[in-house]
């Protein structure tokens, strides 16, 4: 007899974004003409002077651990570069740098929460929010818009975010590529004024924002909600860093603090050679703009190539490299729960085209598609698409 696993084991899923885009790319390992659009990576490389600053360190040889919370020089770096950019004074010691933005979420939801707490979070969102809540015993509370695929002051009254211990607000959004302008965020920041939590701003695709008044962070907006923001982000998607990991969280010294000792007894410090990289990224803006200009070319590239396709609904993606296609006409008359992944697997089958159904973001009826790939692959893409979504309709 096999001894059982505890709690968290069956709880939790997979990832099922993880795990549709390693089946996309098992398939084009084994040679079929996949085209895959699930990637939540950029597809370009890591800028050279953050390389070569990772080879400069090896070279000396002695990689020990660091402290906890990061080396002081990155810390201070973060610190300097979020004063500038919010207008805020940030100093070193409200800064945590951990194993990409989910290790701060993580980080912080597990000493903001007891037992049975409940986070607002916003629908269609990031896999991993619902996921972690679960794991640390929280209950999430959806948050559902009203119109578009944005939350405002009155969907947030309305499903109950005033009762919770903490509200996730997610701009540029995965899944959507929505973006929260100022007026948005001041509509938000009212709401939260009038109501005791904790707001935790993830802001990892922060720079892959294609409006002319660009990413806005919530602290700007509202600097007197300053002490309970914490500031989620990192150098993932804005410097082509995944597999890096550098997430930096930026909160209050006592929250930060707090995370740190946590960090100190789950992880230790991340990768020391990744820290001392990660020193020379922020001044690597200009392949940042170069990445920008590719996805927002990109953007327009999809957008205008599904432009008119019966039954399909799509809004024009401001920020991040995911488009949601309403597909929810095409699929009325399926199981309810079904229709999306249906939908995504004839495409797989028939198209050899990967996308990712949009239920497990809370989005019945969507598949996101991802525009992290070369133009050529995505102007055949929009056609496979276009044909597949025909077909399906029948
Ligand atoms: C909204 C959102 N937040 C956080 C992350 C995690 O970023 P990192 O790779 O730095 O852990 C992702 C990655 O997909 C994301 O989409």
């Amino acid at each position: 007899m096999s001894l059982r696993l505890g709690w968290l084991a069956e709880v939790l899923g997979d990832s099922p974004t993880l795990k549709l885009s390693s089946q996309a790319k098992e398939l084009i390992r084994a040679g079929e003409p996949v085209i895959n659009l699930t990637a939540g990576e950029p597809d370009f490389s890591t800028p050279e002077p953050v390389l070569e600053a990772a080879r400069a360190f090896l070279q000396q040889g002695r990689i020990g651990y660091t402290a906890s919370a990061g080396i002081p020089e990155l810390r201070e770096r973060v610190a300097a570069q979020y004063t500038a950019t919010t207008g805020q004074d940030y100093a070193p010691s409200e800064v945590i740098v951990s194993n990409g933005a989910k290790q701060v979420l993580y980080n912080v939801l597990s000493i903001l929460l007891n037992q049975g707490d409940r986070v607002a979070v916003p629908v269609p969102y990031w896999v991993t929010y619902p996921a972690q809540v679960a794991a640390l015993r929280g209950r999430t509370v959806e948050i559902h818009p009203s119109r578009g695929w944005k939350v405002n002051a009155e969907d947030l009254a309305r499903d109950g975010a005033g009762d919770c211990r903490a509200l996730i607000l997610n701009s540029p959004v995965n899944p959507t590529g929505a973006v929260y302008d100022r007026a948005e965020l001041e509509d938000i920041a009212s709401f939260c004024r009038e109501h005791e939590f904790f707001i935790l701003a993830d802001e990892i695709y922060e720079d892959l924002v294609y409006t002319d008044e660009g990413h806005v962070s919530l602290v700007q907006v509202a600097p007197d909600l300053r002490h309970r923001i914490v500031r989620i982000t990192g150098l993932s998607k804005s410097y082509a860093m995944t597999g890096w990991r550098v997430g930096f969280g930026l909160a209050e010294k006592a929250t930060i603090d707090a995370m740190t000792r946590l960090q100190s007894h789950s992880t230790s410090n991340i990768c020391a050679i990744a820290q001392h990289a990660a020193l020379a990224a922020f001044d690597c803006r200009d392949h940042v703009a170069r990445m920008r200009e590719a996805f927002h070319r990109r953007r327009d590239l999809v957008l205008d190539g599904l432009d008119g396709v019966p039954g399909v609904r799509v809004d024009r993606p401001d920020g991040a490299f995911y488009a949601m296609l309403d597909c929810g006409d095409l699929v009325a008359d399926l199981p309810a729960g079904e229709g999306c992944w249906r939908l995504a697997s004839s495409l797989l089958e028939h198209q050899k085209l990967a996308t990712i159904p949009g239920k497990p973001f809370g989005a019945e009826g969507c598949l996101r598609l991802s525009f992290a790939t070369s133009d050529d692959e995505l102007r055949e893409a929009v056609q496979r698409l276009r044909v597949g979504l025909q077909e399906f309709a029948g």
